[in-house]
């Protein structure tokens, strides 16, 4: 009963201060695909936030190729009927790293970039991408709203750094990056899911990575020692397909299959974290540490070292806001209602 009495108090809470406040302009950077890719999921609740206003999707190489990202983005607006979001392709590959046939072996899509595949029901038939390029897009919308914009990135931080690079004035203007990425070995849980100690992000484009993260961009890092307390399961899931809309039906065609054949399976969320701390960036214990990438070529190329202290070697590494721990029952609670929520029409504001 308490319980309950205090998940309402948190709803009634997050409500009345989305109320209160005008909606914050976000861009969504991404190495997109459909579900079970947990970028579609973050995008779910985007889409389904009115505190948020979604200026723009930005697509980068990643988890597969800059021409799947954009293929799988752009239908997926059309068949949740969000053709109004404008969609920015980027880079096709990091700034330096060539993938090796380890690359081409393991986790990822972001080495070549091959016509994409059709997505399932077949491409887009009316949305297309914009003809700006993303980092284009990315250096313009800042500079038309200085200190206003927020940048969701979920993906290899290709874009954003290209985005400095073209724009000196761009970091200073950003309000604030909010970045799935990293694994913090000085906090628990902190190896890496790609090589022992790389997160896959920083991993695939760690020089973009540091120009990024040395940027002095107020920037709030989800690392995954918190992904790893976000653990998805079929109860979960049976909660969001009580609901029938057209996201949910997305959910139900890509995540029901899995979840029959293994009900005992588990999902990390990773972008959703992210995504859910753009509106409720409490759902997290922060802890403010010096963090820089490694990209020196060896065992920790693309290795992401947070200190409370200033270390040698690491007199570039900047303050920022890393997230430590998570308080799974209002993340998970908030994801499930937001990601539920009907369809209302026409969510974007000037
Ligand atoms: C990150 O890498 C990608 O596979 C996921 O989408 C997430 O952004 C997790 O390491
Ligand atoms: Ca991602």
């Amino acid at each position: 009963m308490t319980r309950l009495v205090t998940q309402w108090f948190c709803a009634v809470l997050v409500a009345a201060s989305a109320a209160a406040q005008p909606a914050q302009k976000v861009i969504f950077d991404t190495d997109f695909a459909f579900p079970p890719q947990d970028d579609s999921l973050a995008l779910f609740f985007v889409l389904n936030s009115p505190d948020i206003n979604l200026l723009g999707i930005t697509t980068v190489a990643g988890n597969r190729s800059l021409n799947v990202a954009t293929a799988d983005v752009l239908k997926i607006l059309e068949a949740t009927e969000r053709r109004e979001v404008p969609v920015y392709e980027g880079a096709a590959a990091p700034l330096l790293h060539v993938g090796t046939d380890w690359d081409r072996r393991t986790h990822g899509g972001w080495y070549s970039n091959p016509p994409a595949r059709e997505p399932p029901g077949g491409f887009a038939t009316s949305k297309r991408a914009e003809r700006q390029g993303a980092v284009d897009y990315l250096v313009q919308t800042v500079r038309a709203h200085p200190r206003e914009v927020t940048i969701l990135a979920i993906g290899p931080l290709t874009n954003i750094a290209m985005a400095m690079r073209m724009d000196t004035a761009f970091a200073s203007n950003v309000k604030q990056l909010v970045i799935m990425g990293g694994a913090i070995a000085a906090l628990p849980d902190g190896a890496g899911n790609h090589t022992p100690n790389a997160e896959f992000n920083i991993y695939v484009d760690p020089e973009a990575a540091q120009i990024v993260l040395r940027s002095g961009i107020p920037i709030l890092l989800s690392p995954l020692n918190v992904s790893r307390k976000a653990r998805f399961t079929k109860p979960w899931l049976d909660r969001i397909l009580a609901t029938d809309t057209p996201i949910t039906r997305l959910i139900r065609e890509h995540l029901g299959p899995m979840y029959e054949a293994r009900p005992d399976r588990v999902m990390l969320m990773y972008d959703q974290v992210a995504a859910v701390s753009l509106v409720a960036p409490s759902v997290a214990k922060t802890e403010e540490l010096l963090v820089d990438v490694d990209v020196n070529p060896g065992p920790s190329y693309g290795v992401t070292v947070g200190g409370r202290e200033r270390w040698p070697g690491g007199e570039q590494a900047q303050p920022m806001q890393v997230q430590s721990d998570l308080d799974w029952d209002r993340f998970i609670q908030l994801f499930v209602e937001r990601v539920t929520a009907r369809p209302a029409p026409m969510r974007r504001q000037p």
